[in-house]
This record gives structure tokens, sequence and C-alpha cells, in this order.
């Protein structure tokens, strides 16, 4: 399976940190954002990798990441999103590179404690459909919110005023080809973006949904506080990694 990873946007909800440049490419602890969905795909298996950018400092992710030695791959693929027309219309440019065979998508502001081997490795097993991870969060109204019903999701809100559900849809999505002729479906929400959210319904609509539920903390890293929620939560992670680490070779 390829992996795609969602990365332009203005990221205007950061300003003016990312005035001059993308919000992907800020500090979460230790490492610039993108290392975190780059290492989500290796650590699933995935080692063909799309990486979609755009605004003004598409070159500098060139010049950070080159052809993805620092996470033991030979090569990267990139490609460039003019304008802004949210997460579906970015997706839209993995066509291509996709060639009719399934993907996983990440959104490049996604950080996850754990890893999404598993679901990626059934996904593999049985490419078709969709698969979508949740999360069960303080603050679901920030996402999309499942309507659970009998152990299934049978709609998606986006950003509900009143959440259906204590879940969010977290930024790791598992779709067939069938994804690229959905996205060409579309009309634009209220906010002027293509919705993801409107592509996990159509597939919702042919009962062709599948979720899980994430092990470990995950969080997004778009807004000032979920920035710092998430350099918090990897320096944590990172501190209990040294204290095992040094643990064990006393
Ligand atoms: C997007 C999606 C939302 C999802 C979230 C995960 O929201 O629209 O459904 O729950 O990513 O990070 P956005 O970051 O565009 O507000």
């Amino acid at each position: 399976m390829k992996g795609v990873i969602l990365a332009g946007g203005t990221g205007s909800r950061l300003y003016p940190l990312t005035r001059v440049t993308n919000k992907h490419l800020l500090p979460v602890y230790d490492r610039p954002m993108i290392f975190y969905p780059i290492q989500t795909l290796v650590d699933a298996g995935i080692r063909d990798i799309l990486l979609v950018t755009g605004g003004h400092s598409a070159g500098d992710f060139l010049r950070l990441l080159g052809n993805g030695k620092d996470f033991g791959l030979k090569h990267i693929n990139y490609t460039y999103q003019e304008g802004e027309g949210g997460i579906a219309d970015a997706l839209r440019l993995a066509e291509y590179f996709a060639d009719r065979g399934p993907l996983c998508v990440v959104l490049g502001d996604n950080i996850i404690e754990g890893n999404v081997r598993s679901a990626c490795d059934r996904f593999r097993r049985n490419p078709s459909g969709a698969h979508i991870i949740l999360k069960e969060v303080p603050d679901p109204q920030r996402f999309g919110v499942p309507i659970l019903d009998g152990g299934k999701v049978i709609r998606i809100e986006e950003k509900p005023a009143v959440p259906p559900s204590p879940y969010a849809v977290i930024g790791i999505y598992f779709y067939d080809h069938t994804v690229f002729d959905r996205i060409r479906t579309l009309k634009p929400s209220a906010r002027g973006e293509l919705e993801i959210t409107d592509v996990n319904n159509s597939y919702i609509a042919e009962k062709t949904l599948s979720y899980s539920v994430l092990d470990g903390w995950w969080t997004d890293a778009g807004t000032f506080e979920s920035l710092l929620r998430a350099n918090c939560l990897v320096a944590q992670s990172a501190a209990r990694q040294e204290d095992r680490a040094s643990g064990s070779a006393h």
C-alpha cells in the first residue's frame, strides 16, 4: 500500500507563526512536525510515500527531507497544491501516484503515540471501501465526529456544535481507488472546502466504511493549544522512553 501525507494549507489558525513558513515545518519538541506523519507511515510498513504541499515554502520540504534518509527511505515523491481547496482537494493530487491501488492518507499535523500497523495490515489484506480510526477526546466539536449505532458508523458530522459521540475521526484514513471518483462529486462546504468528512460519508452511504479505535494518545497540532499539547505529549513520551532505557541499563 502507498501512503500520502497532506501538508499544504495556509495554517492561518497559527498566524503569525505560519506567515513565513508552512505549519508542517514548525517544531514539535525536537523535530519538525512533518517528521511525525512520515514516521507513522514508515511504522505501518509503508515506504512508497507522496508528500502533497503548497504555498511559498514547498522547496523547504525538499531541503529538509531530501530522499527520506532520516527514515531509512531511498525516495520520497512530492507534489504541489496550487491554492487552497481543503483536504479532499489536496488528496485529488494523489490520483496519478495511487495508480488505482489502495492508499493510507495522513494529515500532516496529526501525531500519534503508537502506530496503525494492525489497521494497515487489515486493509492491505482486503483493500476495498474505507477504514477510519476513532479516538475518544474531551473536545469532539473541533473534529469530524461519528454517530455510532449498533457497532457501526452511520454518519460523520464535521465540527458539530453538539457532538453526537465523544469520538474524533483522526486524520489517518485508508481508501480504495474509488476515493478519487467520490472527490469528483463533492461540493465545497460552508467553509469553502472539499471536506474529507463528505468523502467518508459517501462510503458510509454504500456501507463500505469500517472503523477501529486508536490505542495511545493522538493529537492534531493546527491551533496554538493543540500545537502546545503536541509538544508536551511528544516530550513526555520521549522522557518516558529515556527512563525506560536508563532503567534497563542499570
Ligand atoms: C480535519 C478534518 C476533521 C478531522 C481532523 C483531524 O479538520 O476535517 O474531520 O477530525 O482534520 O485532525 P481540520 O484540521 O481541517 O479542522
